[in-house]
C-alpha cells in the first residue's frame, strides 16, 4: 500500500495510514464539521437519535411536530416550548468532551483550517478552539436580540428570565427576545456563506457526530476536492460519506474514534492531558 495515499479499507490499517498521512507533513489544512453527536457524552441530547434524541422527547411540550420548537413562525405564536428547552440546554452546565479537546489539539498543532459546527452549546469554544477558527453555522446562545426591532438584549437579563422560566421581551417594542440560534425559516449567519468554499482548500476533512440531514450545512463535505480524504466518525453512516475513493469510516462513538486516531498519531497522552484540564 502506498502509505502516503489515504487508505480505502475500513480497518485499523486505515486509521494507521490516515495517521501516517497526517504526520507526513503533507497535512496542514484540516477542516472539521461537527454536529450534536459530539456533545451527547457531555450530557446534551442530540436531535434525531431514536430513543434519546431531543425530537423524540418533546412530547411534554405538545408541539404540532418536534422541529416546531426551533421554527421561527411557531416561536412567534408560542415561545413557551423553546424557552422550556432553553432552560435545559443553556450553556454553562456542561463540560466539553474529549472529542472537543481533539479539535483543540488539531488547532494547537497548527493543523486546523476551520471548524464548522452545527452545535449551539459553545463547547468547542470552552475547549479552547479560538473564535476565528469557528463557524457556528446555526448560531449559538452567545448573543440574543429582539426578533422585531433586532435590538441586542443583555445576557444577564435573558439568563434571569430563563432561570425563572419567564419569556423575555424587548423593553422598547415589547417584541420577543430570542438567542441568536438559527431557527428553521431563518437565514444562516453571514460567516457561514463567507466560509462555505473554504473546504476546497482542505487537505483533510473530518466529519464528527452529525446526521448531515439539514441543508445547507450538509453540503459542506461535498465541497471537498475529490483528492482530499474525508474521515467520518459517527455511530451511523451518513451523507454519502464512504462513497469517495479516499473516504474513511469509523462507525463508532466519537470519543472512542478520536482516541483511536490520536493514539495512531502518538498524541493520546497529550489529548488526555488537554482534556483533563478542560
Ligand atoms: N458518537 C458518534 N455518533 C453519535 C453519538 C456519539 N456519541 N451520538 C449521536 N451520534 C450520531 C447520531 O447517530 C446521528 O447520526 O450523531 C448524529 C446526530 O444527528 P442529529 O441528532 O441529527 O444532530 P445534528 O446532525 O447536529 O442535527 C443538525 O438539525 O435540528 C437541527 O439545528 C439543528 O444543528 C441541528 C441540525
Ligand atoms: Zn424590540
Amino acid at each position: 500500500v502506498d502509505e502516503s495515499r489515504p487508505p480505502q479499507t475500513l480497518s485499523e490499517r486505515t486509521v494507521k495510514a490516515l495517521a501516517d498521512y497526517i504526520l507526513s507533513g503533507k497535512v496542514s489544512k484540516i477542516v472539521v464539521m461537527t454536529g450534536a453527536g459530539i456533545s451527547t457524552s457531555a450530557g446534551i441530547p442530540d436531535f434525531r437519535s431514536p430513543e434519546t434524541g431531543l425530537y423524540a422527547n418533546l412530547a411534554r411540550l405538545n408541539l404540532p411536530y418536534a422541529e416546531a420548537v426551533f421554527d421561527i413562525a411557531y416561536f412567534r405564536e408560542n415561545p413557551e416550548p423553546f424557552y422550556a428547552l432553553a432552560h435545559e440546554l443553556y450553556p454553562g452546565k456542561f463540560r466539553p468532551t474529549v472529542t472537543h479537546s481533539f479539535i483543540r489539539l488539531l488547532y494547537d498543532k497548527g493543523l486546523l483550517l476551520k471548524l464548522f459546527t452545527q452545535n449551539i452549546d459553545c463547547l468547542e469554544r470552552e475547549a479552547g478552539v479560538p473564535d476565528d477558527k469557528i463557524v457556528e453555522a446555526h448560531g449559538s446562545f452567545a448573543r440574543q436580540s429582539c426578533i422585531d426591532c433586532t435590538r441586542p438584549y443583555p445576557r444577564e437579563d435573558i439568563e434571569r428570565h430563563i432561570n425563572a422560566k419567564e419569556i423575555p421581551r424587548c423593553p422598547v417594542c415589547k417584541g420577543l427576545v430570542k438567542p441568536e440560534i438559527v431557527f428553521f425559516g431563518e437565514q444562516l449567519p453571514a460567516a457561514f456563506f463567507e466560509n462555505r468554499t473554504l473546504p476546497m482548500q482542505a487537505d483533510l476533512c473530518i466529519v464528527l457526530g452529525t446526521s448531515l440531514s439539514v441543508q445547507p450545512f450538509a453540503s459542506l463535505p461535498g465541497m471537498i476536492r475529490e483528492s482530499t480524504p474525508r474521515l467520518l466518525i459517527n455511530k451511523e453512516r451518513v451523507g454519502g460519506l464512504g462513497s469517495g475513493t479516499d473516504d474513511v469510516l469509523l462507525l463508532e462513538d466519537c470519543d472512542s474514534g478520536v482516541r483511536k486516531l490520536a493514539k495512531a498519531c502518538g498524541w493520546l497522552e497529550e489529548l488526555e492531558a488537554l482534556w483533563s484540564k478542560t
